[in-house]
């Protein structure tokens, strides 16, 4: 804001700006372009100030580093709360995503027990500042009509599920749908779908690796579920999770909603994996859906990337295929993973950093995603030079596997939160400062800011 002139009658005196308390000097991307800035945070961790030189304050000189914003997922399934044993809590999850560069995750509901009730949801809600090392916006799933309103003042946003997939909530009857889809989008918050239509499910033998899951669960059963969903009202705040093909994505696209991609349905396909590790709902897709899929990605236009970081036993993955649980970890190789196509120069940093960082924190109407005054200092420090191989062993993720055992990925150097360093040499050292978090709720529901839509925001 420009300073009003001093001392003139009737002037109000000029609002002072928080101080900067820490400067972060790098190099940045803007308008396509890689320059020298400095970063200028505030005690509360906020940015105030970005300019080519800022004084005043102590220095972090990342030299050469690149500066970016951190990533936001809007797809994890962090299982907290489950019974005693299970791979994944709130903790494990987010260190795991803050290694990866992700400064805040959309928790989704399927836990044991499920979010059903507003009582469960309350108690979910008690159990983030605890455990979480990142901020956490946590979902109720969506059951019956009368529920809503009474889960909307708690949470986050709500989760569809129109298919089984992993926990316990069964889809409702397609004639409940229109009736759920009008209550939710009454309450401004978002709705994030798992559009798989269960009646168009092959009938058959049991699938016995991902080419006969692909078969099982095909891609017009995605297809099918979003006819019913885009019938949806205008100003339902939608966000499609894990559409597989170009077809589902341009239907989204033409409705209005926003969608994401997930790594594995954009890396891995049903010739690059055989087993049961490649077991995911919906099911990953022949080679030649998964390179049209990432041509679209490649070409910005597919608004979000999401992990759906789903961990489950290395010993149930490593059960008969079709028993195997279905679903992969992610959250902690997704941007390194993207980042080292980058490096490869397969895909630009710009279209990167809008799908990962950029729509995912405008969708939520959230002040993330950008290097620009007002918005959280959750920042990220890369360097393209520093390649890492992927293992389970060299993860954090207690459920002991990666489908992308031997991959490379570019990990960030650093990750700060609001201005504090949580991840430093690639090593976590953060604290439990995660928020829960809820969107922006505007006053009359509608559509959130431009829906991360176009590749063109910025
Ligand atoms: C997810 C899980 O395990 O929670 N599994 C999966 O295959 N993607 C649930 C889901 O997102 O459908
Ligand atoms: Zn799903
Ligand atoms: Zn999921």
């Amino acid at each position: 804001m420009p300073a009003r002139p001093r001392g003139r009658i009737g002037r109000p005196p000029p609002v002072e700006e928080p101080p900067v308390e820490r400067i972060y000097a790098g190099r940045i991307l803007r308008r396509g372009r890689i320059t020298p800035a400095e970063i200028g945070v505030d005690g509360d961790g906020i940015i105030r100030r970005v300019a080519k030189d800022l004084k005043g304050a102590p220095r972090q000189d990342f030299g050469e580093g690149i500066l970016l914003p951190s990533g936001v997922d809007l797809h994890v399934h962090f299982r907290d709360p489950s019974p005693p044993g299970a791979v994944e809590d709130l903790s494990t999850g987010t260190v795991q995503a803050a290694l990866g560069g992700i400064a805040a995750v959309v928790d989704m509901p399927n836990t044991d027990p499920p979010i059903t009730t507003l009582a469960r949801l309350e108690e979910k809600i008690a159990r983030i500042p605890a455990r979480a090392f990142v901020d956490v916006l946590p979902y109720a799933a969506v059951t019956t009509r009368e529920r809503i309103p009474l889960l909307a003042p708690r949470a986050a946003g709500f989760k569809l599920y129109l298919s089984p997939t992993t926990g316990d909530i069964p889809p409702p009857a397609g004639e409940e749908v229109p009736g759920l889809l009008t209550e939710i989008a009454g309450t401004g918050l978002p709705l994030h779908v798992h559009a798989e239509d269960p009646s168009s499910f092959a009938q058959g033998k049991a699938p016995r690796e991902p080419r006969e899951w692909d078969l099982a669960r095909p891609p017009e059963s995605e297809e099918s579920a979003l006819r019913g969903i885009l019938k949806g009202p205008d100003h339902l705040r939608l966000h499609v999770a894990h559409v597989t093909t170009t077809k589902a994505a341009q239907m989204v696209r033409e409705w209005g909603g926003s969608f994401e991609a997930t790594p594995h349905h954009l890396l891995l396909s049903t010739s690059r994996i055989r087993n049961a590790m490649g077991k995911v709902n919906p099911p990953l897709r022949t080679e030649e859906r998964r390179r049209e899929l990432w041509e679209e990605f490649r070409a910005g236009k597919i608004p979000v990337l999401a992990s759906d970081h789903a961990p489950h036993p290395l010993g149930e993955k490593e059960t008969r295929f079709d028993l195997a649980p279905a679903g992969v970890p992610g959250v902690e190789t997704m941007l390194p993973l993207l980042l080292e196509r980058v490096r490869a120069g397969e895909i630009e940093l710009g279209t990167l950093w809008r799908a990962a960082s950029r729509r995912p924190g405008l969708f939520l109407g959230l002040p993330w995603g950008r290097i620009a005054p007002g918005y959280e200092a959750n920042l990220l420090v890369v360097d393209f030079r520093q390649r890492r191989r992927i293992s389970a062993r060299s993860l954090h993720a207690p459920c002991g596997w990666t489908p992308y055992e031997g991959w490379e990925g570019i990990f960030p150097v650093e990750h700060h939160l609001r201005g504090e360093r949580i991840v430093e040499d690639g090593e976590f050292v953060g604290r439990r400062r995660g928020r829960v978090r809820r969107p922006f709720e505007p006053e009359s529901p509608r559509r959130p800011p431009a829906a991360a839509q176009g590749p063109r925001d910025r």
